[in-house]
């Protein structure tokens, strides 16, 4: 059996072409959507999604501008610059790319985010709200993992759900969404004790552990919808997911590809969480 191929990059075109019409009605009003992404220092992997993020957001008429800043810049000046932008009106949404360097302080900075501006969903408000099961913000990734197990019809009501990776931009949101939608949900990661008696139990497998290929065949069970959220840079400079796709397509259900599967869709529900800020704000 060769799993069906859940495409992500279609899925992202589609709902950015629907985004337009949002954000044209906005800019009409007066507000038109605007995002500030904030880099601090030189990674280059961060330097390419954060230039994503930007020319996202302006291919489909909102605003978007990238502020950078110096590696050793002091976190003061970057709180500084976030009380700026909590306090502009044309300004929606506000991201600070992660990891930060090491002498920040991650959590301060990201509760110095007005929480309705926190188009992340990494504010403890807001992360609060989705635990209880009414989110403001959904994480992007997690939120575009969703949409495409909607757009492929899966019931995720009673089904075993297994999510390797327990971090907070990915495995931790992805386990309450799936625990809000009705699924039976287990939280591993790279060091758990039989990963594959937990795996091969799964009929939603989500792979979010930062390993190159880390997920094979024989930890899929047959049928499953198996989703990869994996970005990893193989030494010959090609992207690769956390799952073994070649192996594992022949077993699963459903699968997402690398590159063209989830990473397309989280920069799509940045936008989408960008134009809702600003609905909210248009009232
Ligand atoms: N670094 C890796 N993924 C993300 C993300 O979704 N948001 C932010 N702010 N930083 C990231």
């Amino acid at each position: 059996m060769t799993a069906q191929i859940i495409d992500g990059k279609a899925l992202a075109e589609e709902l950015r072409q629907s985004f337009k019409a949002r954000v044209e009605a906005l800019a009409a009003k007066g507000h038109r959507p605007g995002l500030v992404v904030i880099l601090v220092g030189e990674d280059p992997a961060s330097e390419v999604y954060v230039r994503n993020k930007v020319n996202g957001c302006l291919a489909i008429g909102m605003h978007s501008e990238k502020i950078t800043y110096d590696a050793a810049v002091d976190q003061t000046t970057v709180l500084k610059k976030i009380a700026e932008l909590n306090a502009d009106p044309n300004i929606h949404g506000i991201l600070v790319q992660l990891p930060l360097p090491k002498h920040f302080d991650e959590e301060a900075v990201l509760e110095a985010i007005a929480a309705e501006k926190d188009v992340d969903g990494f504010h403890a408000e807001n992360v609060g709200a989705l635990a209880q099961g009414n989110p403001r913000f959904i994480p992007c990734t997690p939120y575009g993992v969703m949409k495409m197990f909607e757009k492929g019809n899966v019931d995720l009501t009673g089904q075993e759900a297994v999510v390797i990776g327990r971090s907070n931009i990915v495995g931790k949101p992805m386990a309450l969404l799936l625990i809000n939608a009705g699924a039976t949900v287990t939280v591993c990661n790279s060091r758990t004790k039989d990963l594959l008696a937990h795996t091969r139990r799964a009929d939603i497998l989500v792979a979010a552990v930062g390993k190159p290929r880390f997920v094979t065949a024989d930890m899929v069970k047959p049928g499953a919808v198996v989703i990869d959220v994996g970005i990893n840079r193989l030494p010959d400079g090609k992207l690769c997911g956390d799952v073994d796709f070649d192996g594992c397509k022949e077993v699963a259900g459903q699968i997402t590809p690398v590159p063209g599967g989830v990473g397309p869709m989280t920069i799509t529900m940045l936008l989408a969480n960008t134009i809702e800020a600003a609905e909210r704000k248009a009232g």
